[in-house]
């Protein structure tokens, strides 16, 4: 396997698809080893390590995740808000960066700015991973990857139906599939498309892999002959103010039985939470087709081994999945 001890993960961008497939491969092989086989003393990787955990915005998932998942692992971490400790205020970010490094091993940062996010790991001396920034999320794509593979059995070859805004979530799923042989139908209102820096990557990913992105303005040509159709809020975190406009701006594209039975008879239904009734019923949410309880879990094994494959060279102990 591929080394990625001393990387930053703040994009999937930077990572091949042997090394995202490493990350899922651990993740794979520790939810094994502690849900199953209940290993829990031989996996005390981090022993010793420390963790700084910056959040900017609020999170249920990535911080509960992170905690616990490091604490199986046998480190340690300080949970600091933007209101308890100096991040741009009174010193520099890049300087936080580095004196947090003098105490840690790593940093999570959930941040208001990818371009914190470069700047704080420019002065950390550490791995630094992103626990979202308004560009992108990409442990949660981790997590849905994961989770497709256990459903699915496999990744390659399948179709993903977006159906939302063009936020965060798409730009790292953008950042990923092509990688792993997905293709991607993207539907996004007019004047909601993904960055269009993003989309230039991502056509550039789907030349190199013989995959597919399509943009459209419609959720049904989207969804149409999908393998999974995902969304997430239309009203992301710092986006509170435009909730009137968006709301009319999406309407129509609320995931509902009627959208879900035009992609495959065997589509899932992905949803990085938290949600909001507006952009998927009930009816799809609580289905069997919705795989978003098992997707929240997965958060939990997935950045546990990026933190422990960021650390050290973890090697599996079980076959790799096919992806
Ligand atoms: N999906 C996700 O990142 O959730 P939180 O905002 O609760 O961390
Ligand atoms: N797009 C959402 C994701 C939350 C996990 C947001 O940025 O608020």
């Amino acid at each position: 396997f591929p080394s990625v001890v001393g990387h930053d993960l703040l994009t999937l961008k930077d990572f091949s698809n042997s090394e995202i497939g490493y990350l899922l491969w651990s993740a794979a092989d520790l939810k094994k080893r502690i849900k199953i086989d209940k290993e829990f003393q031989n996996v005390r990787l981090l022993e010793g390590k420390s963790a700084a955990l910056i959040f900017q915005k609020r999170s249920t998932r990535t911080r509960v995740s992170t905690e616990t998942g490091l604490a199986l692992l046998g480190g340690n971490c300080v949970f600091l808000t933007d209101s308890d400790f100096h991040l741009g205020v009174n010193e520099s970010i890049r300087d936080t960066g580095r004196v947090l490094s003098g105490y840690c091993d790593f940093i999570l940062a959930r941040v208001n700015r990818q371009k914190d996010l470069e700047v704080l790991a420019e002065g950390a001396t550490i791995p630094v991973i992103s626990g979202l920034s308004e560009m992108y999320h990409p442990l949660q794509i981790l997590a849905d990857f994961l989770t497709l593979q256990e459903h699915f059995g496999s990744l390659y070859g399948r179709t993903i139906a977006w159906v939302g805004d063009g936020n965060n979530i798409i730009h790292s799923l953008m950042m990923a599939a092509p990688k792993f042989g997905i293709h991607l139908n993207i539907a996004t209102p007019k004047g909601y498309e993904p960055d269009a820096e993003i989309s230039k990557i991502c056509q550039r990913f789907t030349e190199e892999n013989k995959t597919s992105v399509n943009f459209t303005d419609d959720p049904r040509e989207a969804c149409s002959n999908a393998d999974v159709v995902v969304t997430d809020t239309w009203i992301s975190m710092g986006q509170e103010e435009e909730k009137a406009a968006r709301l009319k701006s999406f309407s129509g594209y609320q995931v509902d039985t009627k959208l879900m039975s035009l992609a495959k008879e065997e589509a899932v239904f992905l949803h990085c939470l938290p949600r909001k009734p507006e952009e998927v019923t009930d009816e799809v949410f609580q289905s069997e087709r919705s795989l978003v309880w098992q997707e929240a879990e997965n958060r939990k094994w997935t950045v546990m081994a990026v933190m422990a494959c960021l650390m050290e060279d973890y090697s599996p102990i079980h076959p790799m999945p096919e992806f």
